[in-house]
């Protein structure tokens, strides 16, 4: 591996995707953090920057992308094609991690719990997913996208007008497919796992409450919203078994450099799996940051161990 130091780092963010302004904090964060450090480091927005066009103007690819677009695979397939390394996961994990049914599958596979759900197809009517609805889940459900993130177009669905105003709303979105799952009324909690030096770290727990409905997008943004805690404030049984889920989870897609697995856990002490992020947000104060810090690890030695983690990638990974 190369000493990084000798390396011209483009740190990408923006984009397209619903999920920008959060990209936007990722990649000011890590490019202030490596610059700082002394590393050569170029802040490139996706927005108004071709792939093809960073071949010879960068080293290595610090991936500050979220959602469609970023975390899906596409840029990790293109990075691929074009011989630039990037952190965190391949295509085919990247692709296992932002398609929340597929992912869930395989959870289910394995064993795991995951809150039941059914999909609202694009070519199945409203009034047929409703009935759907309230034949298998019943009330009340939570609706998302199957590739969203940042609670964007998420919610809770009381009754069959709850649940037929969100899929309403939900159209004209780029958010084509939607998820109806079983209702879990938890805390949630979330695991950060981290490659340092060729071994793959399990990062305390994190969890927040919060007084809003769920942990919306207003909560994720305004740190008035919500309470936080690192570690948390659940029994070490509990936290354990997150974090044993989520070094699964990580081998389950095949995930390469960072992860971080999001969780519900009951009052009655259920333990239950949401999704897996392959590009877990990056800003400072983030969730991802707060639990290495919690860790051991401070925030400039989080970013340069994800871009060491872009040498270690074995040869052929989809
Ligand atoms: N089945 C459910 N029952 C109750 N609440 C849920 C359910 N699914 C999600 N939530 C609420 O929505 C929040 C976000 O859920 P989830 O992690 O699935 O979405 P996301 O938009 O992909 O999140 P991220 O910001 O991590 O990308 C959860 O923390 C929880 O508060
Ligand atoms: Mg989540």
């Amino acid at each position: 591996m190369p000493a990084i130091e000798a390396l011209r780092v483009g740190v990408l963010c923006g984009g397209a995707s619903p999920e920008r302004p959060g990209s936007l904090a990722s990649g000011e964060a890590a490019a202030k953090a490596l610059a700082e450090a002394g590393l050569m480091t170029e802040l490139i927005d996706m927005a108004d920057t071709a792939l093809s066009a960073l071949r010879d103007r960068i080293d290595v690819a610090l991936l500050g992308l979220h959602g469609l677009g970023g975390e899906d695979g596409k840029v990790q397939g293109a990075l691929d094609t074009l011989g630039i390394p990037y952190t965190g996961s391949g295509v085919l994990a990247s692709a296992l991690g932002m398609h929340k049914p597929t992912f869930k599958t395989l959870a289910v596979q394995q064993r795991m719990d995951t809150p039941r759900w059914t999909m609202r197809q694009p070519e199945v009517s409203i009034e047929s997913t409703i009935n759907t609805v309230r034949l298998t889940l019943g009330f009340p459900v939570f609706v998302k996208p199957s590739s969203g993130g940042g609670s964007l177009a998420a919610g809770i669905a009381r009754d069959d007008a709850e649940l037929r105003a969100l899929l309403t709303r939900a159209d004209g979105d780029p958010y084509t497919e939607f998820m109806i799952e079983e209702y879990v009324p938890g805390l949630p909690c979330t695991v950060g796992l981290v490659e340092v030096e060729g071994r793959l770290r399990t990062l305390p727990v994190h969890d927040v409450e919060t007084d809003r409905e769920f942990y919306d997008y207003t909560a994720k943004h305004d740190p008035a919203q919500r309470r936080e805690h690192c570690p948390s404030i659940l029994p070490a049984p509990t936290t354990e078994n997150m974090q044993y889920l989520a070094r699964r989870v990580f081998q389950m897609i095949g995930a390469h450099g960072v992860l971080r697995v999001d969780f519900l856990a009951t009052k009655g002490g259920r333990v239950t799996m949401l999704e897996a992020n392959t590009l877990p947000g990056l800003s400072q104060r983030g969730n991802l940051a707060t639990m290495a810090r919690a860790g051991g690890i401070p925030y400039p030695e989080l970013i340069k161990h994800l871009i060491r983690t872009a040498y270690t990638k074995p040869g052929y990974l989809p």
